[in-house]
């Protein structure tokens, strides 16, 4: 039984022709399939048919977020698991989405919709199984390897971080402590073996900070930099380091107003890896390692 990672996000744009320009030639993801409303993407690196879908929409936001299982069973397994902690659960059908089987739906209490999947159609990275180059020709922009974590908000912050903890077993890598020194902020969750697949803030519910992509390497945040800077695009702060996770980062914004995120390096994590507490009195350090201060827009803009 088991959570494998993060495997997508739908994304909700409104300034609809730039955004989906932008994810494909500014970051550099390959477009898979499309329908009247949406534009299924995914990372070069992925072997699966998608891992971002955006979506036609009049607002800019996160429509849902989805972890791939490893078996099919494991739809069983979590959704009998959700049904037992009190959560209401539905079944997405096979074939509503292009390319994927059912999914398990229910709601965070943070208030964004998240699903298990385990069918979704194997497309590959361009790459063959046998003798490959590190990488295929015709990459653009960008072109992070993969999908890598999100930050959702909600005002339940302990609610959505207990839930993910013990129905599905996710670690907790880090959290950062409201002034009261007792209840928390923001979590760092991981059901991999990465810093974290997913992080929770107080905030505006069924809100979301950013979606990440990973890079390999510090090099690469610096292209990414002059690749945004190139295309005019927004960015919000970086490049720069976290003091959490220790990952290097970029933060911008798509041209619907959705944060995104491209996010280097971070340490590994087991089951074991014990959890790292950061004081209020710390959250610049925690957030921005180098200049420790929180600007305006990071702390207020939601999508
Ligand atoms: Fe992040």
């Amino acid at each position: 039984m088991g959570i494998m990672r993060l495997g997508r996000v739908q994304l909700r744009c409104h300034n609809w022709e730039k955004s989906v320009e932008y994810y494909k030639k500014v970051i550099g993801l390959i477009e898979t399939a499309r329908d009247e409303n949406h534009v299924y993407l995914k990372a070069w690196d992925e072997y699966d048919h998608h891992s971002v879908i955006l979506e036609k929409s009049d607002s800019a936001g996160l429509d849902h977020l989805a972890f791939k299982v490893k078996d099919e069973a494991d739809l069983d397994y979590y959704e009998q698991k959700l049904i037992e902690y009190g959560v209401e659960v539905s079944r997405t059908p096979a074939g509503m989405r292009i390319a994927e089987g059912e999914a398990v739906r229910f709601q965070l209490p943070t208030g964004q919709y998240m699903e298990l999947y385990h069918q979704i159609e194997v497309v590959g990275n361009g790459l063959p199984l046998t003798n490959p180059d590190p990488w295929p020709d015709g990459l653009v922009g960008i072109h992070p390897p993969r999908l890598d974590h999100l930050l959702i908000s909600g005002e339940d912050v302990e609610g959505t971080t207990k839930l993910l903890q013990e129905v599905f077993g996710f670690g907790m890598s880090e959290k950062v402590l409201l002034d009261d020194g007792e209840s928390m902020l923001a979590t760092w969750l991981f059901i991999t073996n990465t810093a974290h697949d997913i992080a929770v803030i107080k905030g505006p519910n069924a809100g979301v900070h950013h979606v990440a992509f990973y890079l390999d390497e510090w090099n690469d945040i610096r292209k990414a930099a002059d690749i945004m800077g190139k295309n005019h695009v927004s960015i919000d702060i970086g490049p720069t380091r976290h003091g959490i996770t220790r990952g290097t980062t970029i933060y911008f914004f798509d041209p619907s107003g959705n944060r995104n995120e491209v996010f280097c390096g971070g340490y590994i994590t087991y089951a074991d890896f014990p959890t790292i507490t950061w004081t209020f009195d710390s959250l610049g350090a925690a957030i921005f390692y180098y200049n420790k201060e929180l600007n305006e827009r990071f702390t207020s803009v939601f999508s």
